[in-house]
């Protein structure tokens, strides 16, 4: 609940914050005040850099238009007299030229005579204005700087007096022309200065107030979360609380890594991580009728087997990663040799990660509960395989009373009220509900690793509310596809008074909720097995020398327990209409087919086991040759490595399922092929189908569709094989079993928390 709560508050406040900021940026950048604001300050920038030496060349401008006026005044005022006193030769004139200099600015007065003599001037008058700088002027006005470094003005105008000329010369002092121009200039820049500051203010104001109201919304936000959280916290103490902002965000990101998996690469690692994080000092305890490692007596002594069983090849490698409680069947011939004194061994045995706790039954036990009930009703009635599933009472009772005892061990193997107990399968039904009953608190994740019949067909199982209310007790109840999800639904709703809402997928019964979701199960990547492997050429050779086939033999590869549903008939009988539609495969292909005696017992399995063999028989004998037959049948128990180098000399393998819940020999034949070549040929009755379109998909039950895609195998291109092979091997690397756990358990730590909220006390 906690993750979920959390994940989900800030999903929301994220987007909505999200858009909120987006929205205010837009708003921003639209704002008409602050688009002016902004036009302004560059505006204002562009200006000073640009017109204050403007304002000082304009400033300049006006004065000397001014100085210029002033000096035609006072050439007209003074001319008459100047010409008056020239024509007498008046020694007078330099007193009064010295009156008119009083004025400030007005420096000097002279007159410079045609001849180049300066005849008069006032006493202030600079020595290098001379009547040669006139003439050289051609009697136009100049600047001339001084030696002091001061700058003058000369304006000269030409007067005549009778036969004489010459010009009479006003000087003005421009150092306060440079000193108005610097002035402008400062002014200048003061203002515009000033005004660039008062829109950058009235921006700053515009901006700051909306940004003030986008965080007063976010705090409000956190605000309620923290709100939220104090609540839950009365609720349930554990709750954290008083994590900041970004401390959430965190937690936010962690979650979304784990949830969309879209950016994890799942490894054993990741998934303890995941564990520890998610789910912190949590017991996992898995319950399993087959068990991960079996001990049986070889040549008077304890040797370990690896058991052919999809359930154990994907279960086994979580629980190297988890750690934990194994407790299954102990049916081996040496398993009560090699446990301690609570029935415990270490395994695996050469590096020990888990415990696998084992359970002794009785012959009857086993018959009933074993291969009565779970393998001769169970199986048949969920694998639509035309097999008639049998129900017997005596099976029943021992059903309830197997399923009752692993209930009692799964208690004492508990070291917490609350572990996560994930249980296994049809043999355990109703086990849910007794662990419910003994471990209220437990989070209980079953698993149904074959296929959920419609409920018409379920509906003839004499038991079906006591095996629909046992797996109610679970926590999670997972399958393989969303169609065997919705067929469990289908069937609770036909015969069970019960709360189901079909848009989350979850059924409610006596106050309590199960998920029902689909977990396609996959395989760890990369496979235990592959590690040793030879390569490729080496693997093919080794098989071909095994069976004596020639080097540009093609081989076909089926390799599964010899079970009804793996449809071992069907693929001889594909390959004996190959062999009849095209005989040039004749002498160049075989089907090596290996199966894995399993409960033998059992009629239909051992009426399978003769047809088969049977089968093989008639067919080698319709086509063999001197030194080829098509069908080589292998059975017997073959260990991970033969399995996988078996996989690696093929061309093909072929997966001919009447009905599987999955089907993991598909996806450990493509994990198998590192060289990415190879065809898979896979019945689309198989639950791994909908994960691996690349294959060859083919209906069992049509030995002629089987045959034309063996030939359309033989005949495919490596670019093809590879191709294809390349996107399935992809996606059972991104798919792998680590990922299918880790999906469980995240789903299983957010129910977790919700329980703990909704049922404080608990
Ligand atoms: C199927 C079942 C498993 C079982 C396996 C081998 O995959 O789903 O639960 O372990 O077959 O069958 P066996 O009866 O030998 O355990």
């Amino acid at each position: 609940m906690k993750q979920e709560w959390r994940l989900r508050n800030f999903h929301t406040l994220l987007s909505v914050e999200r858009r909120r900021l987006r929205a205010v940026l837009r708003k921003l950048a639209l704002h008409p005040a602050v688009r002016a604001a902004g036009l302004v300050f560059g505006a204002a920038f562009i200006l000073i850099v640009g017109l204050a030496p403007l304002s000082s060349f304009l400033v300049e401008g006006w004065l000397r238009q001014d100085i210029e006026l002033r000096s035609q005044l006072i050439v007209r005022s003074i001319k008459n007299q100047v010409v008056a006193n020239l024509s007498e030769s008046n020694p007078d004139l330099v007193p009064f030229l010295e009156r008119i200099t009083d004025d400030e600015r007005l420096l000097a007065v002279g007159y410079c005579s045609d001849a180049g003599q300066m005849l008069y001037a006032t006493s202030s008058m600079p020595h290098e204005v001379t009547c040669s700088a006139i003439a050289q002027a051609k009697g136009d006005a100049f600047d001339l700087v001084l030696k002091d470094g001061s700058r003058v003005h000369v304006s000269p105008t030409l007067l005549r007096t009778g036969a004489t000329s010459g010009h009479l010369l006003v000087v003005h002092d421009l150092s306060f022309l440079d000193e108005r121009t610097g002035k402008a200039r400062l002014y200048t820049i003061f203002a515009l200065l000033g005004a660039s500051l008062a829109f950058g203010l009235l921006t700053i104001g515009v901006v700051g107030a909306v940004m003030r109201g986008w965080r007063q919304s976010l705090q409000s936000a956190i605000a309620q979360i923290q709100g939220e959280t104090t609540h839950i916290r009365q609720a349930n103490p554990s709750f954290p609380i008083g994590r900041d902002f970004y401390a959430l965000l965190d937690a936010l990101r962690t979650e979304r890594t784990f949830a969309e998996g879209l950016y994890v690469e799942w490894s054993p690692s990741r998934l303890s991580e995941l564990l520890r994080d998610e789910l912190p000092g949590a017991q996992v305890i898995i319950v399993s009728n087959r068990e991960p490692y079996i001990h049986n007596y070889v040549d008077g002594k304890p040797a370990v087997q690896i058991p052919a069983s999809g359930l154990v090849a994907a279960l086994e490698p979580v629980m190297r990663a988890c750690g934990g409680v194994w407790i299954a069947h102990g049916s081996g011939s040496a398993d009560r040799d090699t446990v301690d004194e609570h029935d415990r061994v270490a395994v695996p045995p050469d590096h020990p990660e888990y415990s696998l706790r084992r359970i002794w039954l009785s012959d009857e036990e086993q018959e009933g509960y074993y291969y009565g009930l779970s393998n001769e009703g169970l199986w048949p009635l969920c694998h639509i395989a035309f097999v008639r599933p049998n129900f017997r009472d005596a099976d029943w009772r021992q059903y309830i009373a197997v399923n009752q005892r692993f209930a009692e061990v799964v208690l004492s193997e508990a070291t917490a009220d609350d572990p996560i107990i994930l249980i296994q399968d049809y043999h355990f039904a109703l086990l849910p509900r007794m662990v419910r009953k003994l471990l209220p608190k437990a989070t209980i994740i079953t698993f149904w690793h074959i296929p959920w019949p419609n409920s018409e067909t379920f509906g003839i199982c004499p038991w079906r509310e006591e095996i629909i209310d046992g797996l109610l007790g679970s926590t999670i109840l997972g399958f393989h596809t969303q169609f065997h999800c919705n067929n469990f639904i289908e069937a609770v709703d036909r015969f069970m008074e019960s709360r189901i809402d079909r848009e989350i997928g979850s059924v409610t019964l006596g106050g309590r909720e199960t998920l029902i979701r689909p977990y396609p199960i996959s395989i760890e990547w990369p496979p235990r097995a592959l590690a040793g492997q030879a390569s490729i050429e080496d693997c093919r050779r080794s098989v071909r020398e095994r069976f004596g086939l020639p080097e540009d033999m093609r081989i076909a590869v089926g390799i599964e327990r010899f079970d009804y549903t793996k449809g071992v008939i069907d693929r001889m009988k594909a390959v004996d209409t190959l062999l009849s539609l095209h005989p040039e495969w004749c002498g160049k292909f075989v089907l090596i087919q290996a199966a894995a005696p399993t409960r033998s017992k059992l009629a239909a399995y051992a009426e399978l086991q003769s047809e088969a063999a049977r089968l093989a028989e008639e067919i080698n004998a319709r086509y063999e040759t001197s030194d080829w037959r098509p069908v080589h049948h292998v059975v017997r128990h073959h260990e991970q490595d033969e399995v996988y180098e078996l996989f690696r000399a093929a061309d093909m393998c072929i997966v001919s399922s009447l009905h599987d819940g999955m089907n993991l020999v598909a996806k450990e034949f493509v994990a198998s092929r590192d060289d990415e070549l190879g065809v898979l040929i896979l019945s689309g009755l198989a639950g791994a189908s909908r994960e691996l379109s690349e294959a060859l998909i083919v209906n069992p039950y049509d030995a002629g569709q089987m045959a034309r895609a063996i030939d359309q195998a033989l005949r495919m291109s490596q670019s093809e094989q590879r191709q294809r092979m390349r996107l399935m091997r992809d996606l059972v690397r991104r798919h792998n079993v680590y990922g299918w756990a880790a999906k469980m358990l995240l789903d299983a730590s957010h129910l977790r928390e919700r329980e703990r909220v909704a049922h404080p006390g608990l």
